[in-house]
């Protein structure tokens, strides 16, 4: 019953006009149950003396999302692979050979399975709202458009286009998807079914059923790379490009190429299908579309939490205070109002507070450059900014977070002075990213507001946001700043207040191993190249060390050695960075020469700096690899199991997929370890503890995960 209201045709006049509204779900999506009704309804039209449909959604922000994941996520054979893409593809064409035009009437997201049925339509109209986002973001779960994506935006968008949507999974806007000609017109969202009818009863008067246009290229060179001649060149190109930013780790995206490449132009639709289905079927259920499908879910429940056990919601954040207008300070301030919340910064000096203005409005500006937004979009953000010298403002804020320097008796001071400007509930988070929340709280009259909100540099685009939650932290402060990460676009995970708290207790010791590693003649490009190239990592850990800052590098691992003990070892050559003059990108030097801040080639005077001969590179790319990582899995297994510093294996591989960049087809860190065996690990571990020290030594937990053979998830 709930299946055929959520699908149901209301006549106007000439036009079938099949409403869509997922009954009990909150976004529509391409469900075998749907699928099969969507199915029924089209037989019936074929029958009927209607001249054309409409489709449309009445969820408000989705047109159709995709397929169900749930459903992709229970196949398991290649059999059942096949039956669920053939099925998909059935309606598809079913919608395109049906008697009369349809046209699909968008606003909301139209994403995947949503977008196909949208291309098999005649024609589409799309809402000009900005959450109107149409594409197939497919190829981020490691799959590819099974029906018939591949073979059908080609055809409207032209190769190029499609490459571009299906090879990014991107979700173009409705202008950009105009302009392309994914839609065929544009119209405010309050009209679109009205204007979506009277399309309809255009194309019905002008006598024409269905469409016939095929893609037109614009342009002499966009004629040429459309052609037959052309097309082997931008085949070439995106080969090119897709090795160069993937590694060839996403083979989903070669899939999809392919596909493309051999079904474009082709007149046998079923033979066009078929090659699409065989692609899906080569990557759907392996490892790494399991992995990354499993990420979408571990993202989705972030959407469903609020941070604590109970269904404590915590404030609303409408007005934010940073204190610091720093690089942190600064970014803090930014993606909060990008998302609405008014941001009042206090500095201890105006040139800072101006500093703070000048890269918001930077980023804005780049975006206005972008066309991503309009200038009278920048003027309102930057309204939601003010700063000051003094606590103006500060009784009106519900969240106020730290981020001047790191030093904790200055830290105290201003926590006990700007408390005293602040409404009673208000909650006050730090950004501090190695001294101890718990010793902070102690300066907060109310230590059960107090937290930690711990955000990555660059703020803008590093993803991750850190919750300590102290001792004493209340759930309401806890969901509170939960909440507000989410609200600012970010992704959070609940941490306990631990030295380095989650991200950087394990990443610390890893940028230590590389230091190792050059110590004993590696070379910068070879080790960094090991990780980027072969392990996925964005970067590699000396273009890290250098982004983070030497220094700081240096000031964490003593930190980190004091609260560790023999966990940690010093590698000689951090020491002898300090005494140099490298401080990495911040200052154009460090291990790789800077050029207007970006990244160059190794700087080869590094290893004479640092007392070291010509690299020789002795070591193999397995051990390199293993004792980064393993070193890290070890210290996971301790901060997971013994010190439950993060509440889940789940959360731990969230927090360094969105933390460090790690790679995301790999699953996390810990499903990862998984793959690699526990026994493995701590066998490899104990040879590493006996060639190179202690550091490696196998923490507890990890051995009893080998003895029993259990896994982490
Ligand atoms: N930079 C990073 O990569 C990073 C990452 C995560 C967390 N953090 C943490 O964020 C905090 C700030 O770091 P940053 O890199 O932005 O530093 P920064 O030096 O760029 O900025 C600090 C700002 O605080 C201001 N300030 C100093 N004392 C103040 C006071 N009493 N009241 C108000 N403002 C005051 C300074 O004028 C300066 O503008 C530190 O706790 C740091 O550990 C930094």
């Amino acid at each position: 019953m709930s299946i055929q209201e959520s699908l149901k045709v209301t006549p106007k006049g000439d036009v079938a006009l099949i409403e869509w509204d997922h009954i009990g779900e909150s976004a529509n999506k391409m469900s075998t149950p749907i699928m099969a009704r969507l199915k029924e309804i089209l037989e019936e039209l074929n029958d009927s003396s209607f001249k054309a449909a409409v489709i449309i959604s009445r969820k408000k922000k989705i047109f159709i999302a995709g397929a169900d994941i749930n459903e992709i996520k229970s196949l398991k054979t290649k059999e059942d692979f096949a039956g669920a893409v053939s099925g998909g593809q059935e309606i598809m064409n079913f919608v395109e050979d049906l008697k009369i035009p349809v046209i699909a009437a968008i606003h909301g997201a139209c994403a995947g399975g949503g977008c196909e049925l949208s291309l098999a339509c005649d024609y589409r109209i799309a809402s000009d709202a900005s959450e109107t986002k149409i594409g197939l973001p497919e190829t981020k779960l490691g799959i590819i458009p099974g029906f018939g994506g591949c073979v059908r935006l080609p055809r409207v968008v032209g190769v190029q286009g499609a490459l571009d949507i299906i090879l990014a999974g991107k979700m173009v806007p409705a202008k950009k998807a105009f302009k392309m000609g994914l839609v065929d017109k544009m119209v405010h969202p309050a009209i679109l079914e009205e204007q979506a009818l009277k399309f309809a009863n255009g194309v019905i008067a002008k006598g024409s059923k269905k469409r016939k246009k095929q893609h037109a290229p614009q342009g002499l060179m966009n004629k040429f790379l459309e052609s037959g001649l052309g097309r082997p060149v931008v085949f070439s190109q995106a080969k090119k490009m897709t090795m160069k930013k993937s590694h060839g780790h996403y083979p989903a995206l070669l899939v999809a190429l392919n596909v493309i490449k051999k079904t474009a132009g082709m007149s046998n639709r079923s033979k066009a299908m078929d090659i699409e289905k065989q692609g899906f079927c080569e990557v759907a259920g392996g490892e790494i579309s399991k992995n990354l499908i499993n990420l979408f879910f571990m993202m989705e429940d972030v959407k469903k939490r609020n941070g604590v056990d109970g269904d404590e919601k915590g404030l609303e954040v409408s007005h934010l205070g940073v204190l610091g207008a720093g690089t942190m300070g600064g970014g803090i301030a930014y993606v909060a109002a990008d998302k609405g919340i008014f941001v009042r910064l206090k500095d201890i000096s105006t040139d800072s507070i101006a500093k703070g203005f000048e890269a918001a409005r930077k980023i804005w500006d780049k975006k206005v450059k972008k066309r991503r937004m309009t200038k009278y979009e920048l003027t309102e953000k930057m309204g939601h900014i003010s700063g000051g010298l003094d606590y103006a403002g500060f009784k009106q804020l519900d969240v106020v977070v730290e981020a001047i320097v790191e030093n904790m008796d200055i830290k105290k001071k201003v926590i006990a002075e700007t408390y005293e400007n602040l409404k009673d509930d208000c909650v006050f988070a730090t950004n501090t990213s190695s001294l101890s929340v718990t010793e902070m709280a102690t300066a907060h009259p109310k230590p059960e507001n107090f937290l930690g909100m711990h955000f990555f540099s660059p703020v803008h685009m590093m993803p991750l946001v850190e919750v300590i939650r102290g001792p004493q932290t209340s759930d309401k402060a806890t969901a509170t700043v939960y909440n507000l990460s989410k609200k600012m676009g970010k992704i959070p995970v609940v941490v306990k207040d631990a030295p380095g708290f989650l991200v950087n207790r394990l990443l610390v010791p890893y940028m230590m191993e590389a230091a190792f590693f050059l110590q004993e003649g590696a070379s910068i490009e070879k080790v960094d190249k090991i990780f980027v190239k072969k392990f996925g990592m964005p970067m590699g850990p000396f273009a890290l060390m250098d982004s983070v800052g030497l220094d700081v590098c240096v000031k964490v691992s003593k930190i980190f050695k004091e609260s560790l003990g023999e966990r940690i070892e010093l590698p000689e050559m951090l020491l002898k960075l300090e005494q140099t003059d490298r401080l990495g990108q911040k200052n154009g030097k460090g291990f790789y020469n800077y050029e207007n801040g970006r990244k160059k080639d190794v700087d080869q005077s590094v290893y004479t700096d640092l007392g070291l001969g010509s690299p020789s590179d002795p070591l193999s790319e397995e051990d390199i690899i293993g004792r980064a990582m393993y070193n890290m899995v070890n210290e996971a297994a301790l901060v997971l199991l013994e010190e439950h510093v993060v509440g889940s294996a789940e959360d731990l591989d969230l927090a360094m997929i969105m933390g460090t960049g790690f790679p995301p087809f790999r699953g996390g860190l810990l499903r990862w370890a998984d793959k690699e065996g526990s026994e493995k690990i701590v066998d490899d571990l104990e040879v590493f503890a006996s060639k190179y020290g202690p550091r490696f030594k196998p923490t507890t937990p990890l051995r009893n995960m080998a003895k029993t053979q259990r896994t982490f998830h």
